[in-house]
């Protein structure tokens, strides 16, 4: 289904909630899939609120998932956030305890949480697992404290956590609007497309399990800072947000394709002209990409993509995902490939963390 004639004005979002007159939801579980942006963010016009510079499109995928748990409980000193079974970094833990500072006040609780998030794709894989992590604790923690906010606002308070993570709120194709409005209110995402509209699949080829040395905020606001290029990288987005929301509805591939491309390269070509310059990629990424080139020439429809790390991801529809594999799979320094289609909204479940 494509919803791109329901979007107008999502209007005034309602972030405050209704609360609950008990909380009888002190605990609720939710599970959510990471998304790849086709058409990239990178850059925000406000910090405190983690408003975006430039809107951004993605895919939610199916086969990786976050499940996360919030549980508040009387009588606990401090929250806790136990990540796939350990203890977590206090870091991790104190990003998690900020983020649920934003939704206690509009519940009127004080109690801490125990948090439990499990990932089925290794943490470590440079896979951007915080999209998938604060859409499930956006969902989970609001449903936990007893408030009942509509999907506008739960991707504005995913927002919040990453901006990233207010795409995976919907599943299947999704766009981050940039906003206008000095509150963040409009800077939220909408569904364009579920997850049923087009068979595509996504080739994810690991290059290297290391952890990065920059991530994605830091290098977004180092590259706004420096970068001369960084107004027309903002400037242009805008062609590319039109033409991708066009080349979805019209199932148009070589066009989704081409403006996939062009957005991740422009992302990559903005961040190297930062001082000191970026570089995500290896030499196994450029090697994919080549690859990924010359399966084109070829006449195999595939197209790739990179974020803010060396792993490259390969867009082709389903009866082509078997070739493509092959070929990447024959690159020296891929380590192995993990193959997704698209996925669905975050939801409520009764799994266990
Ligand atoms: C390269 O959402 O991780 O993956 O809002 O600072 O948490 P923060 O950034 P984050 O950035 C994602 C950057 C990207 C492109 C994208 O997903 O659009």
């Amino acid at each position: 289904m494509f919803y791109y004639f329901l979007i107008f004005d999502f209007g005034r979002t309602e972030l405050e909630g209704t609360k609950h007159t008990s909380h009888l939801f002190m605990k609720a579980t939710a599970k959510a899939h990471p998304n790849i942006a086709l058409v990239k963010y990178w850059g925000k016009r406000d910090q405190k609120l983690n408003l975006p510079a430039v809107g951004s499109i993605s895919v939610t995928l199916n086969e990786l998932h976050t499940i996360s748990s919030v549980h508040f409980r009387e009588g606990l000193q401090n929250d806790i956030l136990i990540l796939n079974g350990e203890e977590a970094k206090p870091d991790q833990t104190q990003r998690v305890s900020r983020f649920l500072d934003l939704i206690r006040p509009r519940a009127a609780l004080s109690a801490k949480a125990e948090v439990r998030s499990k990932n089925n794709f290794p943490t470590g894989a440079g896979l951007a697992s915080s999209a998938s992590a604060f859409a499930s604790l956006a969902l989970a923690g609001s449903q936990a404290a007893g408030l009942q906010i509509p999907t506008s606002a739960l991707s504005e308070l995913a927002r919040l956590g990453s901006g990233s993570a207010a795409r995976s709120i919907f599943g299947g194709f999704v766009e981050m609007k940039v906003g206008e409005r000095a509150d963040g209110s409009d800077a939220v995402a909408v569904p364009l497309a579920d997850e049923n509209h087009w068979d595509l699949k996504i080739l994810i080829a690991i290059t290297s399990e290391e952890e990065k040395e920059i991530g994605s905020t830091t290098g977004m606001n180092h590259t706004a800072r420096t970068s001369p290029y960084y107004g027309q990288w903002v400037f242009s987005s805008q062609a590319d947000l039109e033409n991708m929301r066009r080349a979805i509805f019209l199932r148009n591939f070589t066009e989704l394709g081409q403006i996939t491309e062009l957005s991740c390269l422009k992302m990559h070509a903005v961040a190297m002209s930062a001082n000191p310059g970026l570089i995500y990629w290896n030499s196994t990424t450029v090697e994919a990409i080549h690859t990924i080139r010359k399966l084109r020439n070829r006449e195999i429809p595939v197209y790739f993509t990179i974020d803010a790390g060396p792993q490259i991801k390969a867009l082709c529809p389903a009866p082509y995902s078997e070739e493509v594999h092959d070929a990447l799979q024959k690159i020296p320094g891929v380590l192995r490939i993990i193959k997704t289609s698209l996925g669905p909204a975050a939801t409520l479940t009764e799994e266990m963390v």
